[in-house]
């Protein structure tokens, strides 16, 4: 692998490599002192023109443990708010000697277009509605350290699907895992070739939460629907959102609630949900860093040294 752009261009095999590999940085990240030199001497470019927390210091903090060296580069900070190209940008952050470029952006694909244009390695920290490769990993292993094997698991995805990366990328990891996937939300936020992904779809909640092994609910993403999806935010959350009554009502007993962040409280998910024990989301968020240092570590090309 030179450039993790999406999890449409990785195999099952790339995805269980940096499984493995996050795993062993648990380790890292578990001792005292949670640093490693590993990435000495290699320089990492944050470019997030779209605003994070997880994810931005997330990978901020992987490459601090690795010893990387790091620069971060917001859209108000740089010369593209004097029009300068983004392709101008990256060539010029690349010419000072960077290895890898970390790039999120609100146009699909702009982590390929530059992966073909530069030299330094990408990786697609999310890129409009398309795909959010980092996440669904950390979800994977975050599922993977629950339940063990995936293989047979029953996962709903609940929510904005339309213009969810989250759930574009969280659909092919666990269709390559041999997961059972349920996409469930309002037919306008759930398009019928979703089936296509060979997922099945629902727009009533109790189905999408009955039988579930995992309940991943998304966030109604304001940002990116100018008003017209649904009809107002109090009908959304009249018939999807996840509270704790419909979980007693119809969930598994040992149901599993996951959610990328951020979660709007009281509209996708109830707070007593959202910090109830049903819950994974700060587990998400921890691993998040482990799989990063990992996708970081595997893309340098640089051996391990005996630690
Ligand atoms: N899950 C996620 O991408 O969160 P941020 O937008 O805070 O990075």
């Amino acid at each position: 692998m030179r450039h993790l752009l999406g999890i449409e261009e990785i195999t099952l095999e790339d995805m269980n490599q940096i499984i493995e590999t996050a795993k062993s940085m648990k380790f890292v990240l578990e001792r005292k002192i949670k640093k490693v030199p590993t990435l000495r001497g290699v320089t990492v470019a944050n470019l997030f023109f779209e605003p994070s927390t997880r994810t931005l210091n997330s990978f901020l903090i992987a490459e601090r443990r690795l010893s990387a060296d790091t620069v971060n580069i917001s859209k108000s900070f740089s010369s593209v708010e004097k029009g300068e190209t983004l392709l101008d940008t990256v060539k010029n952050i690349e010419a000072m000697k960077v290895d890898i470029v970390v790039i999120r952006h609100s146009v699909p694909y702009s982590p390929h277009y530059l992966s073909e244009r530069i030299n330094a390695s990408v990786i697609n920290a999310g890129d409009g509605s398309h795909e959010h490769p980092t996440q669904a990993l950390l979800d994977v292993l975050s599922m993977i350290e629950k339940f063990g094997d995936l293989r047979g698991l029953n996962v709903s995805i609940i929510g904005d699907i339309l213009h969810s990366r989250v759930a574009r990328s969280l659909i092919l990891s666990l269709k390559k895992m041999g997961v059972k996937i349920t996409l469930c939300g309002p037919s306008t936020l759930l398009p019928e070739y979703f089936q296509n992904y060979g997922v099945d779809i629902t727009y009533n909640l109790k189905e999408g939460i009955v039988d579930k092994d995992i309940v991943y609910v998304l966030r109604i993403q304001k940002e990116r629907q100018d008003g017209c999806f649904i009809p107002s935010l109090n009908e959304y959350i009249k018939y999807y959102s996840v509270t704790k009554d419909i979980l007693k009502k119809y969930a598994k007993k040992d149901v599993v609630i996951m959610h990328p962040g951020p979660v709007n409280r009281g509209v996708e998910l109830a707070p007593d949900v959202a910090d109830g024990p049903w819950s994974l989301i700060l587990q998400q968020v921890t691993n998040g860093v482990a799989v990063r240092m990992a996708i970081i570590y595997l893309l340098s090309g640089i051996p391990r040294s005996e630690e």
